[in-house]
């Protein structure tokens, strides 16, 4: 972690004086003054600002239940921000992983852990992600067939990677993605000629939405997801 972040992280400075202080002289690593702020700090690294040894506060993993109308955005713009939800200290040190549209309900996750949201969202990855899509037109065998086989999606120049469809109901289906393009199961539901008319997030890799809508909770995270 860079040595702002982890001088952020540990006091209740704001990061023009996190900037201030390093820049002063009065962070040491490991007993030497370190005044770079983008100096990597090891897990084993001693932090003392002038004589009190820093700790990090440990990292935040939270789920939430995104109601309509509420953007995956730091700040309010259109519709109020999801952050709206999420009363708590610190908290513009948290971070969405993955969005959703202002229509789309269901799983968001937030979290200051950097390393764990890159990981959760890069596209080489490929984290599942699961979609209660509610559809205009009933879906057909040929629809399935051609989502689970990989469409091209208008603007792009390689069909999506094969996805997972169980069908629900005539006009709803559950749709298991590994990629996170932009509007992704809009456009590839119009892509095989139907359209979404309400769609849900209810999993991202091994976390499945547990909470009521609006509402939020602390996640553990294993190892093996990091
Ligand atoms: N795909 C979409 O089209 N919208 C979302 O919000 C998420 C995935």
């Amino acid at each position: 972690m860079r040595l702002d972040k982890y001088v952020s992280k540990s006091t209740v400075l704001t990061a023009a004086q996190v900037l201030e202080v390093i820049a002063r002289g009065e962070i040491s690593v490991n007993d030497s003054v370190t005044d770079d702020p983008s100096y990597q700090v090891h897990k084993n690294n001693t932090v003392h600002w002038l004589d009190t040894r820093l700790e990090c506060r440990p990292f935040r993993y939270i789920m939430l239940n995104k109601p309509p109308n509420m953007i995956c955005s730091n700040i309010d713009e259109h519709y109020p921000s999801v952050f709206n939800l999420v009363d708590i200290p610190h908290q513009h040190e948290l971070h969405i992983a993955g969005r959703l549209d202002a229509d789309t309900t269901g799983l968001v996750l937030i979290t200051d852990d950097g390393s764990w949201s890159y990981r959760l969202t890069h596209p080489d990855n490929h984290c599942p992600k699961v979609y209660r899509v509610c559809l205009a037109k009933p879906i057909s065998d040929d629809m399935i067939m051609r989502l689970e086989k990989g469409v091209l999606l208008q603007g792009e120049s390689a069909p999506t990677l094969p996805a997972a469809i169980d069908v629900v109901g005539a006009n709803e289906v559950l749709l298991t993605i590994t990629q996170g393009k932009f509007h992704q199961v809009k456009r590839m539901f119009a892509a095989v000629g139907n359209r979404v008319k309400a769609l849900h997030r209810e999993a991202i890799g091994e976390i499945n939405l547990d909470v009521e809508v609006g509402q939020w909770r602390y996640i553990s995270v294993n190892d093996n997801q990091h």
